[in-house]
């Protein structure tokens, strides 16, 4: 099939691009003729994924690099090469990054750096890659930060005393603890910028989706309880229209809302919007990070 083209002169990079929503808005993406940055964390799913896209699409710009997310080497690595492939192929801006990637765990699992694994993949990961592409999404004219959260951050509170979950560990707690951090990040990183900033950031609720992700580092009940429930979702080509219209829809441009479902603005918990909360897992996370936010 031809391409639609009215994205032609985007890039935009999403992480988690080889399954459920995020391969769903790669390959909405590249049908409407975007140059599309994929990250994904094993070179045959990125393959399959962009074959996919191709089969369909033969024109369609896409091209991938392989990452584990809850290494922060390889976050960096990851940058240095979007950076390159950018200035090669991208126009030298970003348009979009949609920090899409996220991950369950039935256990704690420490990453390479010694950090407790959904914390690491879910919000460190997007706060050290945004970080490090910052300035080419300043190239574009209107930048976008999209970060994938979800509604079970209504019942989420950042554990203070242990981010980590060292110690009573709970694969659900932990979860939507990272998903609260989305929304403070994105928050934050809105404040910081400031009003008159050509980049904003927003967090998107996908609604539940029918994916795999609850199959993935799982328990079996847990597998047990997702399968059931993952039938009562939306597809994930549904959940990824939020995800796009947030990256490049017009009607967004000023928009003070940080939280969106549906593609329209939501109110989210009161501690997501507590700035004392945000200020502090934003320092938190330099540290973790080992960066000093300009
Ligand atoms: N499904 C839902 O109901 C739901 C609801 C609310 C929020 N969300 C959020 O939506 C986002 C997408 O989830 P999904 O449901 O589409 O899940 P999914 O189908 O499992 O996709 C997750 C993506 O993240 C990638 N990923 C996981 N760990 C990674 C790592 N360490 N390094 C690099 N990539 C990694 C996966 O790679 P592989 O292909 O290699 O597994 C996959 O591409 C997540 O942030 C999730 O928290 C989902």
């Amino acid at each position: 099939m031809e391409l639609h083209n009215d994205l032609a002169d985007k890039t935009i990079v999403i992480t988690g691009a080889t399954a459920g929503i995020g391969r769903a808005a790669l390959h909405a993406l590249a049908s409407r003729g975007a140059n599309v940055i994929g990250v994904g964390r094993s070179a045959d799913r990125c393959q399959q994924a962009k074959q996919a896209v191709l089969a369909e699409f033969p024109a369609a710009r896409i091209v991938f690099v392989v990452a584990d997310l809850s290494s922060q080497q390889q976050v960096r690595d990851l940058a240095s090469e979007i950076t390159r492939l950018v200035g090669e192929i991208g126009g030298g801006k970003i348009d979009a990054l949609i920090n899409n990637a996220g991950t369950v765990s039935s256990w704690y699992v420490a990453t390479a750096d010694g950090y407790e694994l959904q914390f690491a993949v879910n919000h460190l990961a997007p706060f050290l890659l945004t970080h490090e592409l910052l300035s080419l999404l300043e190239q574009a004219p209107s930048g976008r930060v999209v970060t994938v959260s979800s509604g079970s951050h209504y019942k989420a509170e950042i554990h203070w005393d242990d981010v980590m979950y060292r110690k009573g560990y709970g694969c659900l707690k932990v979860y939507m603890q990272s998903k609260l951090a989305n929304i403070l990040f994105s928050a934050e990183l809105n404040r910081r910028l400031g009003a008159g900033s050509s980049v904003h950031a927003y967090a998107v609720d996908p609604g539940l989706v029918n994916t795999e992700i609850g199959f993935k580092g799982t328990s079996g009940i847990e597998k047990w309880v997702w399968r059931r429930r993952k039938k009562k979702g939306v597809s994930p080509e549904q959940a990824a229209e939020t995800l796009i219209f947030l990256a490049v829809d017009p009607s967004v441009n000023g928009s003070g809302d940080v939280y969106w479902k549906e593609c329209q603005p939501k109110v989210p918990s009161a501690d997501a919007l507590n700035e004392d909360e945000a200020a502090r897992l934003w320092a938190l996370s330099e540290r973790l990070c080992g960066i000093i936010w300009g």
